[in-house]
């Protein structure tokens, strides 16, 4: 009896661990990026970008075609200049991969 309720915990768990494993990018990023990042005067990441990088892009974060998976995770751990920098337990490392996969897709 106590064996089959270990073998039941044991398929359980991981189901589980893999539902946590990925969550929502879109999700993440309105919760800690689109307050700086959406598009309008209102939004400080958003004015910031398009004055550092000038030209015909509006510097909305998801809008930025060179942008990488790899750069929004450093730039999402170490923050730059006035953007803060997000811990682990902000931003969980499964959210952050989601986050810089829904960020730096291309169209
Ligand atoms: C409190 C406002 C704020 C929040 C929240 C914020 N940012 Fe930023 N972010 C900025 C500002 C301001 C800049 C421009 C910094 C500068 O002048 O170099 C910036 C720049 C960036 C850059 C470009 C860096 C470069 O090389 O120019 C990336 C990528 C970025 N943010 C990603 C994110 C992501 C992803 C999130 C969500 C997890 C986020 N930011 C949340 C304010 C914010």
């Amino acid at each position: 009896m106590r064996q089959s309720v270990l073998l039941l915990a044991m398929a359980i768990v991981p189901t589980m661990a893999a539902s946590a494993a990925s969550p929502d990018g879109a999700a993440v990023y309105d919760k800690w990026c689109a307050p700086c990042h959406a598009p309008g005067i209102s939004h400080p990441g958003t004015q910031a970008l398009k004055a550092k990088y000038p030209g015909e892009w509006q510097g909305v974060l998801r809008d930025w075609k060179e942008l990488t998976p790899d750069y929004v995770r450093l730039t999402v751990r170490q923050g730059i200049s006035v953007m803060p920098h997000f811990r682990k337990t902000e931003i969980s490392d499964a959210e952050l991969d989601a986050l810089a996969r829904y960020i730096a897709r291309k169209p």
